[in-house]
């Protein structure tokens, strides 16, 4: 078992997040020696383990407290703090910082010769997605009936498969769904990287290093401002 002592953060292990996360620490002094296949690294200059986990899996880790710290995607906290709370539980954690990378949208795209003039074009449509959550609450917001079909990734495949007549997934450059022939036609979610804490009782030493942590990031994200 890991030494409850030392302060717990977890980052996506790989992925868009990942490289700018390690960097965010690199630059706030942290020395971490990350070895490709170890999914836990010590930091050797202070008590801090790093977890390297799947990002989905981020927000859970610090809902559930089993981790202090994590670095994740505004758009997977929001899904699953919807879906925590259609499960009927009153999920909690702090926003410590937004960060300055991982910009992305949570959009719904369709095949370049598919006809979109708005939500009510999705009607009674089949759409597939890794954010059931997400997609719902705003398709509701737009009266709009539809069926979702969840794929945890390489959504983009979809519509050509037959399984889905949209997608609703993550777009940051566009080079996925150019790739397979879809076009974005709306953008439900923008999104940035946040640093979340978990709720809850902090020891005195956490919290002295957190707020060092803090202050050395707000440095780092002024600088390159
Ligand atoms: C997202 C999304 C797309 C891709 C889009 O995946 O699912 O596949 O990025 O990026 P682009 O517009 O620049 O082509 P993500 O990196 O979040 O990985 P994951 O789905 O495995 O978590
Ligand atoms: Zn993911
Ligand atoms: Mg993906």
């Amino acid at each position: 078992m890991l030494d409850r002592t030392r302060l717990r953060i977890a980052m996506q292990k790989s992925g868009r997040l990942s490289d700018e996360s390690r960097e965010l620490f690199a630059r706030c002094g942290i020395k971490i020696n990350l070895q490709e296949q170890r999914l836990i690294a010590f930091a050797e200059n202070m008590p801090i383990d790093i977890l390297r986990v799947r990002d989905d899996d981020i927000p859970g880790l610090v809902m559930d407290g089993v981790v202090d710290l994590g670095i994740i995607g505004e758009n997977v906290l929001e899904e699953e703090l919807l879906s925590r709370r259609a499960q009927g539980e009153d999920p909690r954690y702090i926003t410590l910082r937004r960060l300055d990378f991982g910009g992305c949208r949570l959009s719904i795209a369709m095949p370049l010769d598919a006809e979109y003039q708005g939500p009510q074009s999705l009607q009674n449509s089949r759409i597939a997605t890794s954010y059931p959550h997400l997609l719902k609450r705003y398709l509701d917001e737009q009266k709009v009936r539809f069926k979702s079909c969840l794929l945890n990734g390489s959504v983009e495949v979809a519509p050509r498969a037959g399984l889905s007549d949209a997608i609703c997934d993550l777009v940051s450059t566009g080079a996925t769904l150019e790739a397979n022939g879809l076009r974005e036609v709306d953008v439900i979610y923008r999104s940035k990287a946040t640093l979340i804490q978990r709720d809850g009782e902090m020891s005195d030493e956490k919290q002295q290093l957190i707020n060092k942590m803090l202050t050395r990031m707000q440095g780092v994200i002024q600088a390159r401002e």
